[in-house]
């Protein structure tokens, strides 16, 4: 099985060193093939937002860098990891360049049964928020996402901060391990049928084949289907995704909103 670190620092210093130490326990504990990629390493450019990705297809991005190759190591993988320090209570701006390139895949998941975690590196604060986000976002690509970690680098670091920096890579990697050889398909928490019964009967009702997200969905079985992958809902979860359904079909009926032209 193969893991990918996808890194926004481009020191080796702090964001580096806990990545590796996570990677380093994944090898110790099976048959996983490791690999980090230092987004600086990279030619990326900064998303324009002509949308061309999103409504007619990722592959007519005017932008002529190395996302595919970035993208292509991302979704042959069977784990990911992004890491990331804190800057101005953020990802890095080369991290958040990196998943603004990569958000047509939010339009259109696939990264399902495969494990994804997230580290976040800080000196003082308010990073847990970046663990969060970074989570949300694997979620909305399809992974199956264990929680993330925050590490703290403000140095001199302390033996007590050093060891309860290592304590969390090291619990964290225990339980990707266990994600990443399940490769489950689990059945969504409510929020998550919502966001795809939402999404798939708004753009089913809205769009029309000009759009990729329209034929992505369609070519995929998914106008029909109770969710992204073969899954058994109990009653609770069948009666709130019809209701989703029906309500967001009501909607639109009623406030028959213009509809949106591709490439708009
Ligand atoms: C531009 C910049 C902005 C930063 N902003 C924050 C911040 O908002 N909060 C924080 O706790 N640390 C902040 N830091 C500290 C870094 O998160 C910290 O030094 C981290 O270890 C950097 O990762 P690295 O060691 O992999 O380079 C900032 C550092 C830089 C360079």
């Amino acid at each position: 099985m193969k893991v990918i670190a996808f890194v926004g620092s481009a020191r080796r210093r702090h964001t580096c060193n806990a990545t590796a130490r996570f990677l380093d326990n994944l090898r110790s504990m099976g048959d996983v093939e490791t690999e980090i990629v230092f987004l600086s390493d990279y030619h990326l450019e900064i998303c324009r937002g002509c949308k061309l990705c999103t409504d007619k297809g990722e592959e007519l991005c005017p932008l002529q860098d190395d996302r595919d190759a970035l993208l292509a190591k991302l979704f042959a993988a069977d784990g990911v990891v992004f890491a990331t320090p804190n800057y101005s209570y953020n990802v890095s701006g080369r991290m958040k360049v990196f998943l603004d390139r990569l958000a047509f895949a939010l339009h259109r998941p696939r990264c399902f049964g495969k494990a994804f975690t997230s580290i976040v590196v800080e000196a003082i604060y308010r990073g847990r928020e970046i663990v969060k986000y970074l989570d949300f976002v694997a979620m909305g690509l399809g992974f199956n996402v264990v929680k993330g970690s925050l590490v703290k680098s403000l140095e001199p670091l302390t033996e007590k901060v050093r060891a309860a920096n290592e304590g969390k890579i090291d619990r964290q990697s225990r339980k990707f391990y266990e994600t990443l050889v399940k490769k489950e398909l689990p059945a969504p928490s409510i929020l998550k049928l919502l966001m795809f019964r939402w999404g798939r009967t708004s753009m089913r009702l809205m769009l029309d084949a000009s759009f990729r997200d329209f034929t992505y969905y369609e070519q995929a079985g998914w106008w029909t289907a109770d969710y992204f992958y073969p899954v058994r809902l109990g009653p609770l979860k069948r009666a709130v995704g019809r209701m989703v359904d029906g309500a967001v079909a009501r909607r639109i009926k009623r406030q028959n909103p213009p509809k949106p032209v591709a490439g708009g």
